[in-house]
């Protein structure tokens, strides 16, 4: 997966520990992957972030899929409506320091989140 890469180089760029490469990348690997299977697609999107003299990775990921009806719901660990493990969402909250989603029925989804170095 490109999103992968380019996350992981990014990292790489700002001196992220590797073990805090791995976290970011987990993380996006998750949700790219929720866009794809869960969003029918959608488009992914990665910043650098400053703030002070802490640097950091904000990754966007948004689809005009389908949407989640319960977002509590969606975050439990062991949820899935399509027979995953449903810990992707969960994880992706767990391995970032920030965590952002927006969704409801018809509406797509949005999930940002940020990992600070
Ligand atoms: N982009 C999305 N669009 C619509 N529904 C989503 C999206 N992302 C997550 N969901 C819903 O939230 C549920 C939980 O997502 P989560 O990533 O935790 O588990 P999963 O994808 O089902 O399994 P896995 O553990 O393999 O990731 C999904 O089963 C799906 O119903
Ligand atoms: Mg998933």
């Amino acid at each position: 997966m490109i999103v992968r890469q380019a996350v992981r180089q990014r990292a790489v760029e700002l001196g992220f520990s590797l073990v805090d490469q791995t976290k970011i990348v987990t993380a996006a690997s998750e949700l790219a992957r929720n866009t794809i299977l869960h969003g029918g697609g959608g488009k992914a999107t990665i910043d650098v972030v400053v703030n002070g003299t802490r640097r950091g990775i904000r990754l966007t990921f948004e689809d005009d899929g389908v949407g989640i009806a319960d977002l509590n719901l969606a975050m439990k660990d062991g949820y899935s409506t399509a027979g995953g493990l449903g810990l992707g969402l969960s994880g992706a909250r767990r391995l970032s320091n920030e965590f952002d989603l927006q969704s409801a029925p018809g509406k797509g989804t949005r999930v940002v989140i940020a990992r600070w170095k």
